[in-house]
Formats: C-alpha cells, sequence, structure tokens
C-alpha cells in the first residue's frame, strides 16, 4: 500500500537530482524513472517505451523539449528489460552497461575493450552521448573513447558521420530501422555509405539495394531531384578522405533529422515550433519510379504518366515482350544491333543522348579532363556502355549494365549511351561533319589572318603579344584528391574557367603605361574608384586597355604587392575583369585590366533612358553572372576572395551585357586576407555594408552576400539604394521587407519590368532571395553557392526570411575618410574608414 508512494517520492527525489547532471561518472546510476539531460536542455537519456508498449523498457535519447518522446538513438535496442527494474551505469571495466535489477549479467553494454579504469559519459548538446577518460573532464572536448554517434540506430543527427568502413574492425556508420512502428528492434532496413564505388548514399532491403541517392557532386546528390531545394538548408559535405558524409543543419536553433523509417523510407523531419509537431518535406523513395532498378537494365522508369512506365533507352528493346507489355519488366532491355566492337565488322560505334535522367548506378571514375576525351575512353573498350561528363562528376563510365534509371523532367544529367552506328541519328552524324569542316575551315582562316597580322605589326609584336595575353587552351580544373582517385571536379556547367597554369603576370614599364594612357590625361580619365583612379589607354597595336593607378597608402612592401597581384591575375573567370598585367616603379603601382567599352550596371538600371536595353531577361542574366563570378571568388578559386566593396558600380557589362566585376583582390593588396577577419580599415560603400561590417570591422563571404542582396534588390526595383527613402524614411531593405511582408511585392518590382511580359514568380523568387541574403544574421544569409542554386531552380522552396532590421546609414558613429566616386558614378561614395584601434 505505501509502496508506489515511497516509489514515486523516491522518483521525484531523484529526477530532481539528476536534472542538474549531464553526465554519469563511476559509481553513478540511472535508475529507470530517472534522466539526465544535457546541458543546454536540448537531449534527455533515460529509460523509455515506445508508444503503446508498457513493457518493454530501453535506454534512449530523445528531445528534452518535444513531447512524443522522438528518440534519436537507443542503447539496447535487441534487449530490452522487462520490467522497471534497469539500470544504466559504468561498470566496473568503465563500459556502460545496461543491467536488469535481477541478473547481473548485462544486457547490453559498450564493448570497448582497455579502457582506463576512471571513465564518466557526457551528454552532449549535439546529441551525442561520449565516454571519456577521467572524471573531472565533464567538458565537450574529452577525448571519446566510444560514442553513441558511432552506433547510430535509425536517426541521422546534424553532426554524426555516415561512412564507410576505413580499416577492418573500425566501426561501419550504418542506420538500421526499427522492425516496426513499436518495436525498435533491428528491422529490415538499412541506409550508409556505398561500399562498391564512388560517394553516394544506399538504402538496403535486407540485402538488396532498395533506393539510392546517386552520386555525390560536391554540391548535391545527384539522383535527388528536389535535392537542390533540400540543399538549401542542410549543409551536407563529403569528408576530405571521402570516407563519411556529415550534414549541418540551416541554423543553430533549427531542428531537423534524417530518419530511417520502419517502412524503408528515409525521411527528413522538421520541427515545428508553432505547430508542436514534426514536418516532413520528402520521404525517398517518394514514388514507384524511385524504387531501385524498377525497370531492369537499359530501360529508364518515367513517373509522368499517370501509372508508372518502363522505357527502354534508345537502342535497346525489350528482352520479353509479351510479358513487358503486360506490364512486368522484370527482364530489363536489350541491345537491337550488336557494337562494332563486338561483332568486328561495320562503322564505328557512337553514342545517344539521354536528356535528363537519373544516372545509372555502379560508374566508374576515368582521369580525363574533356567530354571528348571521357568519350574517346569510353570507344576504346568494348565493356564500355555509357559514360557522362561534368556537373562535378568529371568523367563517368558504366562498364557493366545500366541499371536503376529514372527520368527526371528538366534534369540537368546527360547519358550518353553506347549504341552500333546504323542506330545513330544520320542528321546527327551530317551535322557533326558540317562542324567538323566549318571547325577545319575556320582554324586555316585564323591561322592564316593571324600570320598576315604578324607580318603586320611585326616590329611592336613583344607589346602586343604581352596586351593580348592569349587565351589558354585546354581545360586544367581542379582537382581533388577523392577517396583515392584523383577526381577531376569540372563543374558548374564549365563556368570554372581557372587555370592553374597562367604564364607569368605580364610587367609593363611605367613609360608603356603612360604613353598608352596618354601621360594619364584627364580625357582619358574613366573614373575614380575606392583604391585610386581608372585611366583608359591604347597599346600602339590598338588594344584598348583600363588602368587603375593605385593609391599609396596600399601598406604593402613590393614583393608581396607583385606576389598577391600575381595570385590575383589567375583568377579567371567569365565574370570577372580580366587583369592583363601590372607595373611597379618607384612609388607608381598599377594594374592593367581589359576594357569593357559598355558602361557599368548603373548606368543601365538607375537610368530611365537606358532602362530599356536592360529587360528582365537580360537582368536575370546579369543577376546569375554576378552570383557565379562571386562564387567563383569565394569558393572556387584557389584564393578565398573577398570582394568587401560589391556594388552596381563595380559591375561592368561587356558587349552583349554579360556582367563582369570589378575591383576583386582589392581588398587582398590591401591587406587582409583570411576568410574572416577583424580589420582595422574598412573598404566599403554605405548602403552595400553588411551591419557586422560597418559596425565591427568583422567580414566574411556573408558580408559580400549581403552586398549581392542589397545589389539584388537594385536590379530588381530600379532604384538606388542610397537615393531610395520612403515617408517613413526607410531603407530599400525595410521597403522591400514591408511590401513583401504585407503580399504587395509587385509593387516593389520596377515598373519597367512589371509592365512587361516577364516571368512575375522569377523576380519575386529574386526578391525573396535578396531578403534572405540581407538578413542580420550572417548564419541566416545563404552562402553563394546557396544563391547560385535558388536562382537556377525553379522548384525550390526557399526559407522564409526574417525581417532585416539593420541598416547602416550615414550616422554610424565613426570617424569617415570619403572619397566620393567622381565619373564611373557619381552618386554612391566609396568610403574608406580608418577605425582607430
Ligand atoms: C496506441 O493505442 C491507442 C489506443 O489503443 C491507439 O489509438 C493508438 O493509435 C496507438 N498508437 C500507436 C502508435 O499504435
Ligand atoms: C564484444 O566485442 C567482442 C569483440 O570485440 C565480440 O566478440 C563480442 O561478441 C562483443 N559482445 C557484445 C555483447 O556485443
Ligand atoms: C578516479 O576519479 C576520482 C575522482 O576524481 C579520484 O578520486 C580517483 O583517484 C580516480 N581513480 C583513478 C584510479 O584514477
Ligand atoms: C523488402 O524485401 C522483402 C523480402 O525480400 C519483400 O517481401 C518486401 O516487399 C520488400 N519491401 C519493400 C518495401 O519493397
Ligand atoms: C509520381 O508518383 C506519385 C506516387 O505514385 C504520384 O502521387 C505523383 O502524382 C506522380 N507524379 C506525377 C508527375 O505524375
Ligand atoms: C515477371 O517475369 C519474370 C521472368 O522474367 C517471372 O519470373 C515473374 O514471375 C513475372 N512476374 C509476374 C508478376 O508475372
Ligand atoms: C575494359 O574495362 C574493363 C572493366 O573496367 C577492364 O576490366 C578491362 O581490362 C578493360 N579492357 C581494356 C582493353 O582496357
Amino acid at each position: 500500500m505505501n509502496k508506489p508512494l515511497l516509489l514515486i517520492l523516491f522518483l521525484c527525489c531523484t529526477i530532481s537530482q539528476s536534472i542538474a547532471a549531464n553526465s554519469i561518472s563511476k559509481g553513478q546510476s540511472i535508475k529507470d524513472g530517472e534522466t539526465i539531460i544535457s546541458n543546454g536542455k536540448k537531449f534527455e537519456l533515460g529509460f523509455f517505451s515506445p508508444l503503446n508498449s508498457t513493457r518493454n523498457r530501453y535506454v534512449g535519447i530523445w528531445y528534452h523539449n518535444i513531447p512524443g518522446p522522438t528518440v534519436v538513438w537507443i542503447a539496447n535496442r535487441e534487449t530490452p528489460v522487462t520490467d522497471l527494474s534497469g539500470v544504466f551505469k559504468i561498470g566496473e571495466d568503465g563500459n556502460l552497461l545496461v543491467l536488469n535489477g535481477q541478473s547481473k549479467e548485462p544486457l547490453w553494454s559498450s564493448n570497448t575493450s582497455s579502457l582506463p579504469l576512471n571513465t564518466t559519459a557526457v551528454l552532449r548538446d549535439d546529441g551525442n552521448f561520449v565516454l571519456c577518460a577521467g572524471s573531472d573532464e565533464l567538458g565537450s572536448n574529452c577525448r571519446s573513447l566510444w560514442q553513441s554517434f558511432d552506433e547510430p540506430t535509425d536517426t541521422y543527427l546534424p553532426g554524426m558521420r555516415i561512412g564507410r568502413n576505413r580499416r577492418t574492425g573500425e566501426r561501419e556508420q550504418i542506420l538500421t530501422s526499427w522492425k516496426t512502428e513499436r518495436d525498435p528492434s533491428k528491422g529490415g532496413f538499412r541506409l550508409g555509405f556505398d561500399e562498391t564505388g564512388l560517394a553516394q548514399i544506399v538504402t538496403w532491403n535486407q540485402s538488396r539495394r532498395y533506393w539510392r541517392s546517386g552520386l555525390w557532386n560536391n554540391q548535391v546528390f545527384v539522383g535527388v531531384p528536389n535535392m537542390r531545394s533540400a540543399l538549401l538548408t542542410y549543409g551536407f559535405s563529403l569528408s576530405n578522405d571521402g570516407n563519411y558524409f556529415s550534414y549541418r543543419a540551416y541554423s543553430g536553433s533549427e531542428i531537423m533529422i534524417f530518419k530511417i523509417r520502419w517502412d524503408g523510407k528515409v525521411v527528413e523531419l522538421r520541427w515545428n515550433d508553432g505547430k508542436q509537431n514534426w514536418d516532413s518535406s520528402f520521404s525517398l523513395p517518394s514514388n514507384e519510379c524511385d524504387v531501385y532498378n524498377k525497370c531492369g537494365a537499359y530501360a529508364s522508369c518515367s513517373n509522368f504518366s499517370m501509372m508508372p512506365r518502363c522505357e527502354c533507352v534508345r537502342g535497346y528493346e525489350p528482352r520479353f515482350r509479351e510479358r513487358w507489355e503486360v506490364g512486368n519488366w522484370s527482364g530489363g532491355c536489350v541491345r537491337k544491333v550488336a557494337l562494332q566492337c563486338e561483332s568486328n565488322g561495320g562503322e564505328r560505334d557512337g553514342f545517344v543522348e539521354r536528356d535528363g535522367v537519373k544516372l545509372p548506378d555502379f560508374s566508374s571514375f576515368t582521369a580525363v579532363r574533356s567530354r571528348d576525351e571521357c568519350e574517346a575512353s569510353c570507344l576504346k573498350n568494348c565493356s564500355c556502355k555509357a559514360y557522362a561528363h561534368g556537373n562535378g562528376l568529371g568523367c563517368l563510365t558504366w562498364n557493366s549494365d545500366l541499371v536503376d534509371m529514372e527520368d527526371f523532367r528538366g534534369g540537368e544529367f546527360k547519358l550518353y549511351i553506347r549504341v552500333a552506328n546504323s542506330e545513330l541519328d544520320k542528321n546527327k552524324k551530317s551535322s557533326k561533319n558540317a562542324i567538323i569542316i566549318a571547325v577545319v575551315l575556320g582554324i586555316f582562316l585564323l591561322i592564316s589572318s593571324g600570320y598576315l597580322l604578324w607580318r603586320f605589326l611585326g616590329k611592336d609584336k613583344g607589346l602586343c603579344k604581352r596586351g593580348d595575353r592569349e587565351e589558354l587552351v585546354g581545360d586544367v580544373s581542379r582537382s581533388r584528391d577523392f577517396g583515392g582517385v584523383e577526381f577531376s571536379g569540372q563543374h558548374d556547367k564549365g563556368d570554372d574557367e581557372e587555370r592553374d597554369a597562367a604564364p607569368d603576370l605580364p610587367m609593363y614599364s611605367f613609360q608603356t603605361i603612360a604613353t598608352a594612357t596618354d601621360n594619364f590625361s584627364l580625357a582619358n580619365k574613366l573614373g575614380q574608384g575606392g583604391f585610386g583612379p581608372v585611366y583608359k589607354g591604347k597599346f600602339p597595336c590598338g588594344t584598348e586597355i583600363a588602368v587603375k593607378r593605385l593609391s599609396r597608402q596600399s601598406g604593402q612592401g613590393l614583393e608581396e604587392f607583385e606576389n598577391e597581384v600575381k595570385l590575383i591575375a589567375r583568377l579567371q573567370h567569365r565574370n570577372l575583369v580580366r587583369l592583363l598585367g601590372c607595373c611597379i616603379q618607384g612609388e607608381e603601382k598599377m594594374l592593367i585590366y581589359e576594357y569593357l567599352p559598355n558602361k557599368s550596371l548603373d548606368y543601365f538600371i538607375f537610368d530611365p533612358n537606358n532602362q530599356l536595353r536592360l529587360d528582365w531577361e537580360k537582368r536575370f542574366n546579369v543577376i546569375e553572372g554576378i552570383a557565379r563570378g562571386l562564387l567563383y571568388l569565394h569558393r572556387d578559386s584557389r584564393l578565398r576572395v573577398i570582394h568587401r566593396d560589391l556594388k552596381a558600380s563595380n559591375i561592368l557589362l561587356d558587349e552583349e551585357m554579360n556582367p563582369k566585376i570589378s575591383d576583386f583582390g582589392m581588398a587582398k593588396i590591401f591587406g587582409g586576407n583570411q576568410n574572416q577577419a577583424n580589420t582595422n580599415r574598412l573598404v566599403g560603400t554605405y548602403g552595400y555594408m553588411a551591419p557586422e561590417y560597418a559596425m565591427e570591422g568583422l567580414f566574411s563571404v556573408k558580408s559580400d552576400v549581403y552586398s549581392f542582396g542589397v545589389l539584388l534588390l537594385e536590379i530588381i526595383s530600379g532604384k538606388r539604394n542610397t537615393h531610395y527613402r520612403d515617408q517613413d524614411h526607410r531603407s530599400i531593405i525595410g521597403y522591400a521587407w514591408n511590401l513583401w511582408h504585407e503580399e504587395r511585392a509587385v509593387d516593389f518590382v520596377d515598373p519597367f519590368i512589371s509592365n512587361s511580359s516577364c516571368p512575375m514568380t522569377e523576380v519575386l523568387r529574386c526578391l525573396h532571395i535578396a531578403l534572405l541574403c540581407v538578413q542580420d544574421s550572417t548564419i541566416e544569409r545563404p552562402t553563394m553557392a546557396s544563391v547560385v542554386l535558388m536562382l537556377a531552380s525553379e522548384a525550390a522552396t526557399l526559407p522564409m526570411p526574417r525581417e532585416p532590421t539593420f541598416t547602416v546609414g550615414s550616422s554610424v558613429g565613426m570617424d569617415l575618410f570619403i572619397e566620393t566616386s567622381e565619373v564611373m558614378s557619381n552618386n554612391d561614395a566609396t568610403v574608406t574608414v580608418v577605425v582607430g584601434r
């Protein structure tokens, strides 16, 4: 009669005692009913029962503040305690043990050998339960002897690694589903890293593949159609050694997990605090076509009709036609005509292109650079069935049957399937011939005209050759070590034009430049930027150049300057202005750029007369170009350049209105080259400056993202940020937010655009992205990589922006030294702020 009461009292006491703790050490134990809670009150560890099962008790970890409980890890999933007598403790040998009251034999053990005698187990705020040596360092940084993240159950938490066995004997991180909704013991479905080849995630039903993500191309899993939008919020990454994947949530406060559910689906769960439930944006496989190899070999599954349908790829036919026609697709397809390499006769085999398809499984990586080389390497070997190239994947070839293909509408991946010559499209072939003839003819003309030119300009040739630094051939692009193979990351649809093997930067004499610019005459002055005046010049051979004469206080030695400039000269991208050379003589330092005849972006978007030349299509092209250029500066180039003074007048346009970012690398030349740094010299332009940069001098790639967001608002609205003040004296950002928030976003758009027949959804998506870029908190701003993806993907669900409260007006309490740009742009000023420290 008294016993239950006593028990309750006892529980109360122990619970209140244990709430303070986030760890147990030797001699302490957690009894059924007691829990420990991580320091930040995120996770809780103790005994629980799955829903509707009162008997079985398991030791698990769940979210402290989320009702349910939502269990993310279980110790004794195969061996429950069948009454309330369970105890979780550290045993004599230092291992974690689950015991039931009666027997002394543990039901579960962390089973790690040769532990020190004194161990402590800490529940951390990321949900990891870590066994540490010693007893006092309950801290976050102890060396882990064992950790729950290494033995995951069915839940993939941010920070956890899903990987492959690096050495035998090492734990393999694989998730295993529950058996049923209520039974946490190991079920039939597993999720893990593909062991057979390149990096991808696979789920298995027993031992058979059930679904796969497609390869990781350093940005997305190419076999997940909505990954483009998913990526915006999950920072997935592959470790440098290519052995495991991990991810992080969009922000620290967001609670997001992946699970392999008992029914085999991979689900993403996101806690919705307002509704107090879990939202799920996808579960994979999401339809029958996603299921592994639904159609058999050489057939692709299409979910775009009412029913899933299988179709043989070009040049193939069903193996068993009758069965195929009644929907039994398991036989797959076979080649209609034997290949030349198999039959030793006829014309050379060719390839047919297949657009928008989930690339088949079991590819191999070949270390060649161009698509032609990739094709040639496939043609060479008769066992090669297909190849694909690009999109960050390099050259992939398939030497076994093509399995698990699925139609992706609007997919960006092209598969080239090998077929006999007779299956090729004859028109294509003749047009190919025509192309070859044209190319040969073109080369001939080029060579002969080049020869004439050379004859004509004979005496000047040294200078001009320097002036027109030739385009280098070949595409030596980034390569990275990828799990042992050389993984050539030729990516971003060929945007990456970095050339590693750039020759030495041409150096010009002061005299040459002075002559070219007519002694820096006022007539030749193009403008004045934050780092000095810019002049137009012309070499004797006719090459036009832009010369930037740097102001003197760069604070760098000559050698340092030269090195920095050489590095920056290697940054080559179609959306960056090209640096052609430099000139150093005494105090004088000058940079020589290609000259762009069209003016800068501000000339077109803010002037009602010139606006007409920049319709929405062109503007969108400009936006995308700037984003790619910035992405290249931030991530793809080896230098990780932060621009720090991105604005409309620093975007130049070429004849076809392609944007080119100018003045990049200046911040680097003028000191400060860390990724995020605190600088004592602010360079930037009011209105474009991120709050943390303007106030604290902190700059990072995210401060460029902020400037990009402001620029985007200007391009959309056709209004200058500095000139924009509504009745409430709000900045362009506040104004944009208000209209967007009141669902009147259309009013924000430049009337010239909104009155034209442009795709309004695209305009509004750009506005949405702009608002994300100008978030107060750097964490909530996307990276340029995400921005590029958001721009490219129409289906993306974008995160909701918060109200940007912070805008830097001209009332910042600092000593300002303002240099006004005079000619290039007479409306905004680059400020150089020297912060006293
Ligand atoms: C648990 O049992 C209740 C009542 O029997 C039932 O309504 C509920 O659906 C069950 N929950 C689960 C997860 O089976
Ligand atoms: C503990 O590990 C050893 C090998 O390290 C293994 O043989 C044994 O089966 C494991 N015991 C349990 C209960 O997992
Ligand atoms: C274990 O830790 C306790 C508490 O810090 C300490 O008193 C004891 O000496 C340690 N024992 C060993 C064997 O290190
Ligand atoms: C998993 O495999 C089993 C046996 O191989 C099969 O009966 C079951 O239908 C499969 N489950 C799914 C969801 O395909
Ligand atoms: C794809 O399949 C799913 C489930 O079978 C279905 O709900 C969806 O409508 C299909 N998609 C299309 C575009 O038909
Ligand atoms: C489909 O065809 C395979 C042989 O290719 C056969 O074994 C299987 O029973 C067929 N399935 C159905 C549902 O008819
Ligand atoms: C063709 O490729 C297969 C599979 O990769 C390989 O085993 C074979 O050696 C290759 N043959 C030639 C001639 O390169």
